[in-house]
């Protein structure tokens, strides 16, 4: 933080554009209480939320209230209370510029030196709320701005977006979020990589053959609808989420934890990404679109029916395979996929290493190669993967174990969820967790080499069953299979028994 910034801690304004959304009930203010009974914000601060519809701060407390309740289990009277005293509420359209008494007369009551204005709003209006926000003389040195994503839709639509809100914000002022970079265990991959030698010394191509990397959704696009047939999967998740955890896994060890030091050496591994070109297009990567399906609870719909749409070439699955073309990984495939719809709800990275040069052993039976998974959601676990000399006589049988840290064993408290993280970080003035502008682009670039070549090629969505893994097998290179973690295998073989 620098020391112009520098302000008594918890202690800040906040400004919610979309105030009334999805967003901000299911994440923002159930935020804003897990932080309150931590006593890390402090009584003095003062959240207004703005959204489109006219309605007095009282109707809009009334609101609040049974919105945390239903988001927050045994929600503390005293800490909603608290929540809903500090939060006033105002009508404002930016298009229109039009905005209530309300919006400005709590601007005219701010004494806190810090002010976050937080855009939980579509992209489109960014430009004209941080207008809005200039000509009414809202914007202060200490204001800083939250964009949530996506930020456009491509690399163009994206930069008219940053430019228009770097009219108002400077770099230092704005907070890209990527909600993946708040989570507990994202952050556990800078500690797992840089506070464990043993890893690092062999985080190389020279060790490793082949890293995958799966976020894998149950649920479908519900009442998103409108929005994701826009978007699909590779703009909502890999675009963002999946290439921000493929820089942790990936980057250079940063010389310290300051912002530009990391983000720094995320947008070294953006820029070593090799683009597709119209071969590689065709044999690397592979869409997917759900059709009906079932699961054990019963009937699940097609995508064309959530959306209620006749047709759609809109992507709900991706699988890739993809280079970083530099030093440390040459030569290295890092799978990537993530879809809608799977059989389960979790995300695991999987770091195969190479199997041992030569076996010694006289049954010659495979080695199975060591296999680091690291399991971010939705528990938390480490799984490492050796051989162990099965006990007896019998010579050298040999038989893969995995050694298993569960979180859940060691930590008891409920993990904060990524919002709380990167609403105080915004407070506090640490943007180590947000996306500098050159990263979103850097991301959009090698992006766009996809969509590009998906759309000259007419590449097809492969059809899949709801409630299936998806097509991501059409990428794999001979002899090498998506792998689950045990733990996933173990929740698949109960739901066979069942
Ligand atoms: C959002 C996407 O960014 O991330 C959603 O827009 C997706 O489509 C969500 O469901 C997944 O987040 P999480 O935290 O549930 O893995």
């Amino acid at each position: 933080m620098n020391k112009e910034n520098a302000t008594e801690e918890g202690v800040f304004d906040l400004v919610i554009f979309g105030g009334d959304g999805d967003l901000a009930f299911r994440k923002i203010f159930p935020a804003l209480y897990y932080r309150l009974e931590d006593g890390q914000i402090k009584n003095t601060s003062r959240f207004l939320a703005v959204s489109l519809k006219e309605r007095t701060t009282e109707e809009f407390r009334k609101i609040l209230l049974s919105e945390i309740n239903s988001h927050i289990k045994e929600a503390k009277q005293p800490i909603v209370d608290q929540l809903l005293n500090m939060t006033e509420y105002a009508f404002g359209i930016a298009k229109t510029t039009s905005y209530s008494d309300s919006y400005n007369l709590w601007f005219t009551n701010s004494t806190n030196e810090v002010r976050v204005f937080y855009l939980a709003t579509p992209a489109t209006v960014f430009g004209e709320i941080c207008k809005n926000l200039n000509e009414q003389g809202n914007i202060t040195k200490t204001s800083r701005v939250v964009l949530e994503k996506p930020l456009g839709t491509d690399l163009k639509s994206s930069e008219e977006v940053n430019n228009q809100v770097a009219q108002y914000f400077s770099e230092e002022q704005i907070y890209r979020i990527d909600h993946y970079l708040g989570k507990e265990t994202v952050q556990n991959l800078m500690v797992l990589r840089f506070a464990n030698n043993i890893f690092e010394r062999s985080w190389n191509a020279q060790e490793i053959d082949n890293v995958q990397i799966t976020v894998s959704e149950s649920l479908g696009v519900g009442k998103r609808g409108d929005f994701y047939d826009k978007y699909g999967a590779l703009r909502d998740m890999v675009q963002n989420h999946l290439l921000q955890l493929l820089c942790l896994i990936s980057m250079e060890p940063p010389v310290t934890l300051e912002a530009d030091q990391v983000r720094d050496e995320k947008l070294k591994v953006l820029r070593a990404l090799r683009p597709f070109d119209k071969k590689s297009i065709k044999k690397d990567t592979v869409r997917g679109q759900y059709t009906r399906g079932s699961s054990k609870e019963g009937q699940l719909p097609s995508y064309l029916e959530e959306i209620d749409k006749y047709e759609s070439n809109t992507e709900t699955f991706v699988a890739l395979k993809t280079y970083i073309e530099n030093w440390r990984w040459g030569g290295v495939p890092f799978y990537l996929r993530t879809g809608k719809r799977m059989p389960h709800r979790y995300s695991e990275i999987v770091i195969n290493f190479k199997q041992v040069p030569h076996n010694i052993f006289p049954e010659k039976k495979n080695i199975e190669n060591n296999r680091l998974t690291i399991r971010l959601q939705p528990e938390e676990r480490i799984e490492l993967r050796q051989m162990v000399k099965i006990p007896g006589p019998g010579g050298y049988r040999y038989k893969p174990f995995s050694l298993e840290l569960d979180y859940a064993d060691h930590f008891e408290n409920r993990f904060p969820d990524a919002y709380e993280r990167l609403l105080m970080d915004v407070a506090r003035g640490n943007q180590t967790l947000f996306m500098r502008r050159d990263e979103v682009k850097a991301s959009w670039e090698w992006t766009e080499s996809i969509l590009k070549h998906w759309k000259n090629q007419k590449m097809p969505n492969h059809l899949y069953e709801a409630g299936t893994w998806g097509p991501g097998d059409f990428i794999m290179d001979e002899g090498n299979s998506w792998v689950k973690s045990q733990h996933v295998a173990k929740i698949q073989e109960k739901k066979n028994e069942n």
